[in-house]
């Protein structure tokens, strides 16, 4: 046995060479190709430090989803009865003999155990090593790669495990999941217009009570107003504000302002109390830079897409507890230095792992960034997927923004599997059959799918490669697929998870960014609006003494048609095609369409019609 930690604390590289006889016990991992856009530059040094995570195969996941469902299904007994932090933790923890192996493996490699870090169900460990000595544990060899924003990360395309391993591990990471993850909104095919606002507009409305929508909208500078009218939540008066809990998440070095925030406030929420603010929470050294931003980043919109999800959320929610999550770029990847100042990109297991460790939870949780899910290696891609219904069984409802290229830039829509195959590019998270994908809108009161001719923004969509579909949606998707018959066919996967499961206003919000008034949007605001109806809906459960929403898609798929407006124009253009229509009913463009608060009410509390739930506690009035 070697002593690599010694070695490694002293910064020394070391050459540990896996004996060649048990290299032959090797087989690949996990294999995936470059995504487009990267390029390879030189070997690392091999004293860097990689922070190795481990994903053990957690215990009784079947177990986990089989929960995840009742608790999820509003015809099963169980129907709100969510897990616990200790339950899921029961239902995550690895077997003995998985912990055994992988401890065996680490020992025999000269890894000494008090040096690992467990997650709380020990179904994540962590390492610092080396990454010559990575490159030996794992039988690969690494590069550093930069992509077209100038990132920089260290990764491969392979790696090996024994393949007595192979059983027990569901996913090693930093290794071949490089992380193409886009803001939303904030990405070059967003709102393309963003800088025509102009300077603050008194707006003279703050729960005005007016149902009245061609008063209070204009469908080319959506006001929260208008939202809050439009979706019906504008005279409901939240009755638990701090026991409900609501957050959005932040990656890319984005930072929510709190002076713009309170600026949006002021104007569109003036009946909001000024002192009313959303908690920071970092993770991984995330950034919250609430100094001037360098002229640079202003001209770029950093921090627009964080701006625009907590003032649209607030606008919604106030006063209730409010949370936004910073998570930094990389970690856990390299430490930074001279040469490798940035770390890699691996957003969501990062996140996950602090929130999962978390006893106390938002009720909705919005995010508005996402990845090609062709980019993300598949057992990768599944174990985030697996982590997010660790959240919705303890009752947490997931929104993901869908996208804002249709079914795929047209001209990109090509395999990245070295066969260039055309085919329409799904993303990631949204293609998660535990998350709730949020498509966008516009045009008011007649909504369709969004797109903007001014920028080549369409709301995103498409039946995910890598999930197959869920039972909850067999109905509808077939339906769908049955309607459009043959339209497309080959370019896409017919049994996939199909997404959104509904839609927003996503077209042309009016927010404050740096002091000033900007028109922004994208799903990136369909999202955070979603989250707003639906923390109020939580309102109104917790205050009535019963659980929150959870997993939505459940409930979702059997009573939307109770609760949604139907949204039947439009298309989700791209790959140099139409793309998918809007039609009658659930459909990929639209999902079931956007969101009525009153009737949602009303289908949870039994009754007819909007504001006839639990005695009439809420409204204004
Ligand atoms: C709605 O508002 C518009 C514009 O202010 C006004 O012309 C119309 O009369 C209003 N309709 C109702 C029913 O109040
Ligand atoms: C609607 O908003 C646009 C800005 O997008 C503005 O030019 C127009 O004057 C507004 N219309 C009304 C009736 O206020
Ligand atoms: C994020 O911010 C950090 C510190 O402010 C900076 O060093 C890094 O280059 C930024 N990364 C990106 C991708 O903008
Ligand atoms: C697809 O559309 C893009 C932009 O509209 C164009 O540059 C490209 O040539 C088209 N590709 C095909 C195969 O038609
Ligand atoms: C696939 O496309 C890339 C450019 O996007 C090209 O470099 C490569 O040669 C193509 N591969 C095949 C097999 O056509
Ligand atoms: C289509 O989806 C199924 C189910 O998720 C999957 O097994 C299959 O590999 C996918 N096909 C392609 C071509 O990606
Ligand atoms: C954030 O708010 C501060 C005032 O607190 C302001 O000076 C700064 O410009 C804002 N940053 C951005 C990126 O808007
Ligand atoms: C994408 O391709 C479609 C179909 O060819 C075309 O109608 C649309 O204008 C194109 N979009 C852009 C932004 O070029």
């Amino acid at each position: 046995m070697r002593v690599l930690n010694v070695l490694a604390l002293t910064g020394l590289a070391t050459a540990l060479a896996v004996p060649l006889e048990r290299k032959a016990e090797y087989a690949v991992h996990s294999e995936h190709f470059v995504p487009r856009g990267w390029r390879r530059l030189d070997t690392p040094r091999p004293d860097d430090t990689i922070a190795l995570r481990l994903g053990l195969k957690q215990g009784s996941f079947h177990e986990l989803e089989r929960h995840l469902y009742e608790v999820s299904d509003p015809d099963h007994p169980r129907y709100g009865q969510h897990l616990s932090h200790g339950d899921i933790q029961g239902l995550t923890r690895p077997s003995e003999d998985a912990l055994d192996a992988v401890h065996e493996w680490l020992q025999e490699n000269g890894i000494y155990l008090d040096r690992v870090q467990y997650s709380p169900a020990r179904d994540w460990l962590t390492v610092a090593l080396p990454v010559s000595d990575v490159e030996d544990l794992l039988d690969t060899n690494y590069h550093e790669y930069t992509n077209d924003e100038g990132v920089r990360v260290v990764r491969t395309t392979k790696y090996s495990l024994p393949r007595s391993l192979h059983e027990h591990v569901d996913v090693v990471q930093p290794t071949n999941y490089f992380g193409n993850t886009k803001a939303l909104g904030a990405s070059p095919f967003g709102m393309g217009d963003w800088k025509s606002g102009g300077d603050h507009q008194p707006w003279h409305h703050g729960g005005s009570g007016s149902q009245n929508l061609s008063a209070v909208c204009n469908e080319t500078a959506v006001t929260n107003l208008c939202l809050r009218t439009l979706y019906k939540t504008v005279d409901y008066v939240p009755q638990v504000p701090g026991k409900n809990y609501v957050a959005t998440t932040n990656y890319l070095n984005q930072t929510a302002n709190y002076s713009d925030f309170h600026i949006f406030m002021s104007e569109q929420r003036k009946d909001a109390d000024p002192s009313y603010q959303y908690s920071y929470q970092i993770v991984a050294d995330g950034v919250n830079n609430q100094n001037m931003e360098p002229p640079e980043a202003l001209e770029m919109g950093l921090d627009l897409e964080a701006n625009q999800d907590v003032q649209t959320v607030g606008g919604f929610v106030y006063p209730t507890r409010f949370t936004t999550y910073s998570t930094g770029g990389l970690s856990p990847v390299f430490t930074p230095d001279l040469q490798y100042p940035t770390n890699g990109n691996e957003p969501y297991l990062t996140w996950l792992s602090y929130v999962l460790a978390q006893k106390d939870l938002p009720y909705v949780i919005s995010t508005s960034y996402a990845d090609d899910e062709q980019t993300v290696p598949i057992n990768y891609a599944r174990r985030v997927c697996a982590e997010l219904a660790q959240l919705g069984a303890r009752g947490v409802t997931l929104l993901f923004a869908t996208g804002d290229y249709g079914v795929g830039t047209n001209g990109t829509c090509l395999s990245n599997d070295g066969k260039n195959t055309t085919k329409f590019l799904p993303m990631f998270p949204a293609s998660c059959p535990y998350v709730t994908a949020v498509g966008g809108t516009r045009n008011i009161p007649e909504e369709v799918v969004t797109w903007d001719e001014s920028n080549s923004f369409v709301s995103g969509g498409g039946l995910s490669n890598y999930f197959p579909r869920p039972a909850y949606q067999d109905g509808v998707v077939e339906k769908y697929l049955g309607e459009i018959g043959s339209l497309h066919e080959g370019l896409y996967n017919r049994t996939g998870r199909a997404y959104p499961d509904l839609s927003a206003q996503g077209y042309r919000y009016q927010i404050v960014y740096a002091g000033q008034t900007f028109f922004f949007g994208g799903t990136s605001a369909a999202a955070p609006t979603v989250a707003g109806v639906l923390t109020n809906v939580n309102d109104a459960l917790l205050a009535a003494g019963r659980p929150p929403l959870g997993f939505l898609n459940p409930w979702l798929y059997k009573n939307a048609g109770r609760a949604f407006n139907d949204v039947k124009g439009g298309n989700i253009w791209g790959c140099n095609t139409s793309g998918f229509p809007a039609k009658e009913e659930w459909d990929v463009a639209s999902g079931f369409g956007t969101p009525d608060f009153g009737r949602i009410l009303g289908d949870l509390f039994g009754k007819g019609g909007g504001g006839e739930y639990g005695g009439g506690h809420g409204w204004k009035g």
